[in-house]
């Protein structure tokens, strides 16, 4: 149990967010199928990238730290070899999902699993269009939940047109596409996060984009290539939050990842009309800059449609920030909430609900009325890190301590968070 407590707390200075996990999870990755050494700076030790680490060393890949950098010795797709033991992914889904994408295509068996949330989280909709694609999959509830078997072997062509908006599920699917003797053309029904295919490009392989239809073609050779990791815009999404909510407060994130398909925050915060600039100082493959936020009046917006995959993460901090922007925040369109780490709806709506926010759930979302005072209290981030840190900015605005229960899983994205948070709180 973690005690937080504040007495008008400003949030001043400047910090720099932990390595994007995403970004992170795929360097890794790409540097294992790649030929060659692959160096990585920014790399996010969070417990999910080490997850990712761990399963690819045990499946003979050579990974070594050295002092701020990671070192990949990458064998290619044939290079992976199969695993002596289970390749344990922890609470991870995205190692979860991309990694089965990875062994769709190797002609030999291995076992994934993961923790309990692992264990709830669906995995159909990667391991079906696996299985028409040529791999053996099974699992329980008919190939659905972990553990996952998988038999890995020949792909074929095949046209895909994903039935959700998940960068998870088309990077999967690219990750098989590229070890097909064919080309895979997959169709996603809103832009989602686009790192697999940017890091595709940067190993000197080729992706194709028109509209929403992404092909690539298999037997691609990649070269290994150094990987700077920015920093996390989904971390750095707690910290503007706090400035925005707080008295007093002026705060400079530096180096944040900026890619377009991650930003739907800053047009959250647009629209609310919060006191905030960005300052792009590198526009290459993955965009990087600085974001300045000082304490704003917020006003009460819509978030639905394309915006969601923008900013699905953000989903629970920018509840807490609705709190304090006046009038109603409707959040639509988002029932894949449902299948994250927790039901990120319940979670959010009934944790703020013991802080006193007026929040309600709705099918595909959630509505928020603001401005409330918040109090403090017991909550719970039921082993979600995104929970967990949302909940510990709220505690910035209570008027009593909040005690967090659960508070370790942090540790999944961001662990020096309290430490980075108290560095800025003064
Ligand atoms: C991720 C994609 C998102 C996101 C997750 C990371 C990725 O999941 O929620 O934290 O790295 O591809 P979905 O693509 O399943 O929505």
């Amino acid at each position: 149990m973690k005690m937080l407590q504040f007495e008008n707390p400003s949030i001043q200075g400047e910090l720099k967010v932990p390595g994007d996990k995403s970004i992170s999870h795929r360097s890794i990755m790409f540097g294992a199928i790649s030929e060659g050494v692959t160096r990585v700076t920014g790399f996010l030790k969070g417990d999910d990238c080490l997850s990712t680490i761990d399963c690819f060393r045990k499946m003979g890949i050579n990974i070594t730290e050295k002092d701020d950098e990671i070192l990949i010795e990458g064998k290619g797709f044939h290079g992976l070899k199969e695993p002596e033991e289970v390749l344990y992914t922890g609470n991870s889904g995205t190692t979860t999902r991309l990694l089965l994408g990875i062994l769709a295509g190797r002609p030999f068996h291995s076992v994934v699993t993961g923790d309990e949330s692992i264990a709830k989280r669906p995995m159909n909709r990667v391991t079906e269009p696996l299985k028409q694609m040529g791999a053996s999959i099974d699992g329980r509830d008919n190939g659905n939940l972990t553990p996952l078997s998988v038999r890995g072997g020949k792909l074929k062509s095949f046209h895909y047109k994903l039935p959700v908006a998940s960068a998870q599920l088309k990077s999967a699917l690219i990750l098989a596409g590229l070890q097909s003797e064919e080309e895979t053309i997959i169709t996603e029904p809103e832009k989602t996060r686009d790192h697999t295919e940017k890091m595709i490009r940067h190993f000197g392989g080729n992706i194709a984009r028109e509209g929403n239809q992404i092909k690539v073609s298999g037997n691609q050779p990649f070269k290994a290539k150094d990987v700077h990791v920015p920093g996390d815009i989904s971390s750095a999404a707690f910290f503007l939050t706090a400035a925005a909510i707080t008295s007093g407060s002026s705060l400079v994130l530096k180096d944040v990842g900026l890619n377009e398909t991650r930003t739907g925050i800053l047009d959250v915060l647009k629209q609310m009309e919060a006191d905030f600039s960005v300052n792009l100082t590198n526009d290459e493959e993955e965009p990087q800059g600085e974001i300045m936020i000082s304490t704003s009046r917020l006003k009460g917006c819509e978030i639905a449609g394309e915006l969601i995959p923008r900013l699905i993460d953000e989903i629970p901090i920018i509840a807490l920030l609705a709190t304090q922007a006046t009038g109603q925040t409707v959040i639509k369109d988002a029932e894949e909430l449902k299948v994250k780490e927790t039901n990120r709806i319940d979670a959010v709506v009934e944790e703020l609900k013991k802080l006193g926010a007026d929040i309600h759930a709705t099918e595909d979302g959630m509505i928020i009325n603001g401005p409330v005072k918040l109090n403090g209290g017991q909550a719970d981030s039921r082993g979600d890190h995104r929970i967990g840190m949302m909940l510990a900015v709220a505690s910035l605005i209570t008027d009593d301590a909040v005690h967090i229960k659960n508070h370790e899983c942090i540790s999944v994205s961001y662990p020096a968070f309290f430490e980075d948070l108290s560095h800025v709180t003064k």
